[in-house]
């Protein structure tokens, strides 16, 4: 059975596609058979694994659909053990269809679709979109723990409660077994008083939902890297594009703890 992690946060730009793809990268070169989801519309993971809209006809809007199957929209990606499902801008439309009151089990959708390739992966990584509607709902619903990736800036934990609230009632109906597998610090500086800030607060609020490797009083925080920035329009991970970099470390401790369990 694969472990199915999201990625999530409705706060833009905090870092999950470049969370979802390097995590995913990360637990692949260490072997292990991971597929990445993107069931955002703005397809960033992608378009950062290096495929354009003309590169593929179908994407996970047709599984959601039920017009394809999973193993009939999965491309295979230039990293040895990492296969991709994409997503394109028509997913847009799914999320009417998702509102759609008359609609049955609306919520359990993706889950459902999930089902059938359980089996296949040892991980499964979701990347979402930025807002907690119905899609972020449905991926809450379908995977076992979520990454919430906390950008280290001004308004950094602007909007968490609400998320957090949003988790605390899917376990309590739809989905028990959800739990936040942790808190990642992004896009932190050294040098910014305002990184250190956000940080003690995280430490101080969800001290126990860091991840910690390594020296067990640091936790995992993910540098400002302009690597990482430039790694996707390369259409590649940190792990080709920049294997010594900063933020590779930072991706590769994370794949470590995760997959320590
Ligand atoms: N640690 C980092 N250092 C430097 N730049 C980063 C870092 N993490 C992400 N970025 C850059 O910040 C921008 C936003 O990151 P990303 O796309 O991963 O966020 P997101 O949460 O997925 O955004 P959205 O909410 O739009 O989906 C991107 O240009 C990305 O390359
Ligand atoms: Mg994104």
């Amino acid at each position: 059975m694969s472990e199915i992690i999201s990625i999530a946060n409705q706060k833009g730009g905090v870092g999950k596609t470049t969370t979802a793809v390097n995590l995913a990268a990360s637990l692949a070169e260490r072997g292990k058979n991971v597929l990445l989801i993107d069931i955002d519309p703005q397809s960033n993971a992608t378009t950062s694994l290096g495929y354009k809209r003309s590169d593929y006809e179908f994407n996970i809007y047709h599984v959601l659909q039920g017009i394809k199957k999973f193993s009939e929209v999965v491309l295979k990606t230039n990293i040895q053990g990492l296969s991709l499902v994409p997503s394109n801008i028509g997913l847009v439309g799914i999320e009417k269809e998702f509102y759609d009151p008359r609609r049955k089990n609306r919520e359990l959708i993706l889950k459902q679709k999930l089902d059938e390739i359980r089996d296949s992966y040892e991980y499964v990584i979701i990347d979402s979109p930025p807002a907690l509607g119905p899609i972020t709902i449905n991926v809450l619903s379908a995977c076992d723990s979520v990454i919430i990736p906390i950008q280290c800036e001004f308004f950094a934990l602007e909007g968490l409660a609400q998320l957090l609230n949003t988790v605390s009632l899917l376990r309590k109906t739809i989905n028990p077994k959800l739990r936040i597998k942790g808190f990642l610090p992004t896009m932190y500086s050294k040098q910014n008083n305002l990184s250190k800030q956000v940080l003690a607060d995280l430490s101080y609020h969800f001290k126990d939902k860091l991840f910690h490797f390594g020296k067990e009083e640091e936790c995992i925080v993910v540098p400002r890297n302009v690597k990482l920035a430039e790694s996707p329009s390369f259409g590649q991970s940190i792990i080709s594009y920049a294997g010594g970099s900063a933020g590779s470390v930072a991706y590769r401790e994370l794949a470590s703890v995760i997959m320590r369990g």
